[in-house]
Order: structure tokens, then sequence, then C-alpha cells
């Protein structure tokens, strides 16, 4: 018989999430809440205004997750509650880990506090069972670029880093210039569709070196041929810079599974969602003979199913969190 079940909350940006997860990674009810139409017309999260959010959001967010998950609220029978202790927005943050360490302790359950990056490093696990270790995985979202290796179960290396932005704000600045809105990933991946990606040879900043990633320069480039050719069909540039964004990505990938001899490439993070960088996912891992594990579009972006995954893990090592656990938003991905 499975043990009972973990909630999971996540409010580490401007996502509200609350999700209740099995012992086996079944997502019994995931429930998320966004306050990006707040944000939209500043062009980026604006932390103040995503920590009243997250006020506002947290209570009917739980009160769906748990019945959506037919568990009554007053004793719900959760093992655990595990919620984000970062990296985030601490005013974001402060909101779930308030609301978990409340709940944890009216509950009688152990509180665990959960790496938002482990949540999705995670995350490919909760659609996929039995992946086969080692696992290589590109957590790519609009704070993170990262390469990780994960030996053993959940105990991750990294392999490689942005040394300059992350690839979501890359997609995000670009999009910027293009005119686009915010956030700009979803509306880059959709113009890129009817564009060019070989109209415009843009650089692919470090793609035969090493594992770390550098997209600075790229960015760069696309404002100068922007600057430079005003008139320039904006769908080209957009399907350009993701070709070489991806083209990019793809090479780390592909270098960071031979070195380790990965058996699964997996993807995590809000640009796992891309369309062009899951077909380049699959199609080097079938040229590579190995399993590509691809987190379903809601587990890509924030969401607190990946967290609840998590938290099972750690609470198995005995990795239950005191209740005088703090935020910690420039927490980091802890060494293998
Ligand atoms: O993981 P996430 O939801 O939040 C962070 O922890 O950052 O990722 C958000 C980022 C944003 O930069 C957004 O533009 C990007 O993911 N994104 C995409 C796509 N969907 C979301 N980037 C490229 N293509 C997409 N389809
Ligand atoms: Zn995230």
């Amino acid at each position: 018989m499975l043990a009972a079940p973990i909630l999971g909350i996540e409010t580490s940006c401007d996502e509200t999430a609350a999700a209740v997860v099995t012992e086996d990674l079944g997502v019994v009810s995931s429930v998320v809440e966004s306050s990006i139409a707040l944000h939209v017309r500043f062009g980026g999260v604006v932390p103040e205004l995503a920590g009243r959010a997250q006020v506002d959001s947290i209570a009917p967010v739980l009160e769906r997750a748990l019945g959506d998950a037919g568990l009554d609220p007053h004793r719900p029978g959760v093992r655990a509650v595990a919620v984000t202790k970062g990296p985030g927005l601490v005013g974001s943050l402060l909101v779930g880990v308030s609301a978990a360490k409340a709940l944890a302790l009216a509950w009688g359950v152990p509180l665990v506090g959960v790496n938002h990056l482990e949540g999705h490093l995670v995350a490919a696990h909760l659609e996929h069972a039995c992946l086969e270790l080692p696992i290589v995985t590109l957590l790519v979202s609009g704070g993170h670029t990262m390469l990780v290796l994960e030996r053993t179960p959940r105990s991750f290396e990294l392999l490689g880093a942005t040394i300059d932005d992350a690839v979501g704000e890359a997609y995000d600045k670009v999009a910027r210039y293009l005119g686009l809105g915010y956030p700009g990933g979803p509306a880059i991946d959709a113009m890129s569709t009817s564009g060019d990606p070989a109209a415009i040879r843009f650089p692919r900043p470090l793609r035969d070196v090493g594992l770390d990633v550098s997209l600075s320069g790229l960015k760069t480039a696309v404002v100068r041929a922007i600057d430079k050719a005003p008139y320039t069909s904006a769908a080209d540039v957009a399907a350009s810079f993701q070709a070489a964004v991806v083209d990019v990505l793809v090479a780390k990938c592909e270098r960071a599974v031979e070195l380790t001899g990965a058996r699964t490439l997996a993807l995590g993070g809000g640009v796992a969602a891309n369309s062009r960088l899951r077909a380049a996912i699959i199609e080097l891992s079938t040229h590579l003979g190995i399993r590509a594990a691809l987190p379903s579009l809601p587990y890509c972006t924030d969401n607190a199913a990946m967290i609840a995954a998590a938290g099972f893990h750690l609470l198995d090592r005995g990795l239950a969190s005191p209740l005088s656990m703090s935020a910690d938003p420039s927490l980091r991905l802890a060494a293998a």
C-alpha cells in the first residue's frame, strides 16, 4: 500500500501553486495561479506586486488543491508539507513558507524545505517512471541555465551553467526588443514558426567549448542586427535567434552525455516548453541511442507537483526541516 501523499507548495516568483502527489509520484491534484497579467506592462516581474499577489492567492489555491484531491482541509491525512524555500523572490517565498509552516504545525506533520531548482530537476520523473541513470538534465528557466548530472537517485552534480544571461532571460530581452511583450519565450517560439531559422546566421558563443553557456554576445548580435536593418522580418529574427540558442544548447547536451555516459537526457524549467528545443532534444537522444525525458508543458513552468515530488526523497532521507526554517532567496543547488 502507498504511504499518504505529500502536499507541495510553490511560491518562488509569480506563480502560486499547490499540489497533492503520491509516493509513486502520481499527481492527484495540481493548481497553479499566475500573477503574470499584473507584470506584463512593466516588461518583467515586479517583486512587490508578485509578493502581494501571493498573499491573495495562497489560501484559495491551497483550498482548491486539497478539494480537487478529495481531502478534508482539517484532517487531510497528508504525510508532510513540502515547500519551496529558495531560490526566488523573498516576499513571494515567505508567503509559501509561512503557509507551509502553519499547515505542518496544525496537522502535526513534517515540514520539508525544497530547493526550487531540485524541483525542476525532478519534474521529468513525474511522468516518466524508472528513468535510467545516469541522467543529464538541461535546466533552462527565466533565472537559471544549468546542465546537471544525476548519477545516483536525486543527488545532483553541476556540470555547467551560464556565465551571463539565463536562456529565458535572453528570450525575454530579445522579445522586448522585437516588441513582442512579456514573457518573451512563448512569443518568440510562436513567431518562429513563420520565420526562416537560416535567414540570419547569428553567432553560437562557446558552442564547441566545454559545458558552460554564454548568451549575452548572441543577444547583443540580435539587437545589432535589428538596429542595422530595422525592416528585417521579425519572424526571421525570432527564428534565427531561436535556432542559434537551440544549436548551442543541443551541442552542450551532446557533450555532457558523451562525457558522463548518461542513459537519459531530460529537460526542466520554463524554456523546456520551447518547441524547437523539445524536438531537437528528442532527435539528439534518438541519435545517441538514449532516452529523452521531457516534462509536459504544465510541469516545465513553475508548479507545486515537482516540489512535492522532490519532498518525498528528502523525507525518505530524513531531511525534514525545523519549523524555524527560513526562506533563502539565493539558495544554490546542493553539491552531490
Ligand atoms: O521556470 P519558469 O516558469 O520560471 C523561472 O523559474 O524562471 O521559466 C520562465 C521562463 C521565461 O523566461 C519564459 O520566457 C520562458 O521560461 N519560456 C519559454 C517558453 N515558455 C516559457 N522560453 C522559450 N520558449 C517557450 N515556449
Ligand atoms: Zn522555476
